[in-house]
């Protein structure tokens, strides 16, 4: 299980909200519409959509998540992607940003998204693609093998290629409109792979007694240097993309 440091997450991750400012152009949210944030994180983004005149609702399973957004003065509720508290057809879109990849079960979550969602409703999303972040989980996974802790347990993120989410959206009865699948090489912020490993490896580092625990991150960081990171010493972890924007049929 991932754990959120929601003040940790708002120093280092500022760049996810960020990156996806676009994303807005997709979701052009109507004023008033009713809008549902799912997995909205710190809500920073959702402060974002609210500002546009939407009438905005977050959902995080996060509770450190759901505090940092409700102290932005956000409706916020703590619930589980795949078991959502709302009625049939209570949003005229649902808008998702970085968090459909960390769902185990994206049957039982696209089935609560079709169900909130009024027919002819739109499902504007960015998460993780195939190939996501691949340095980082080969170099973190093989780090882990080497302290001799399970390597499948650095990773259990969900990043489709195009064609295979495409296929499962239209099982759960949305039409896609569009859908790009783009690497996007981010840079870190100045706490480079450390500050991504602590940041978004949190829960498994959790669980790694201490000692062990600060070898594993210097030789995580060690085996990706000569790939991750420039001449000028700066991170760019090797992000790639997958968005679409789909209609409930
Ligand atoms: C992502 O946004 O792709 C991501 C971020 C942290 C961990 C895994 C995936």
């Amino acid at each position: 299980m991932q754990r959120w440091d929601a003040q940790q997450y708002g120093q280092i991750g500022g760049f996810v909200p960020d990156l996806a400012a676009d994303l807005m152009e997709w979701l052009a949210p109507l004023p008033n519409e009713r809008v549902l944030d799912l997995g909205c994180g710190d809500g920073r983004f959702t402060a974002r959509l609210q500002a546009t005149g939407a009438t905005v609702i977050g959902v995080d399973c996060s509770p450190a998540m759901v505090e940092a957004a409700r102290s932005r003065n956000l409706i916020v509720e703590e619930a589980d992607a795949t078991a959502l508290p709302f009625g049939y057809a209570t949003f005229d879109a649902v808008f998702s940003n970085a968090a459909l990849h960390w769902i185990r079960d994206q049957d039982a979550m696209l089935r609560e998204v079709r169900r909130v969602l009024r027919p002819g409703g739109r499902f504007v999303a960015e998460m993780g693609g195939h190939g996501n972040i691949a340095a980082i989980r080969v170099a973190f996974a093989a780090v882990l093998e080497r302290y001799g802790i399970d390597g499948d347990a650095g990773d259990r993120n969900y990043y489709p290629t195009a064609r295979a989410y495409e296929e499962q959206l239209s099982k759960h009865g949305f039409l896609v409109e569009r859908m790009v699948h783009f690497p996007r090489p981010t840079p870190l912020p100045e706490a480079g792979m450390f500050g991504w490993l602590n940041t978004f490896r949190l829960g498994i580092l959790d669980e790694i007694p201490t000692e062990k625990r600060q070898r594993v991150l210097n030789d995580t960081v060690k085996m990706l240097l000569p790939v991750l990171c420039d001449e000028q010493r700066r991170w760019i972890a090797d992000y790639v993309r997958l968005r679409f924007a789909a209609r409930a049929r």
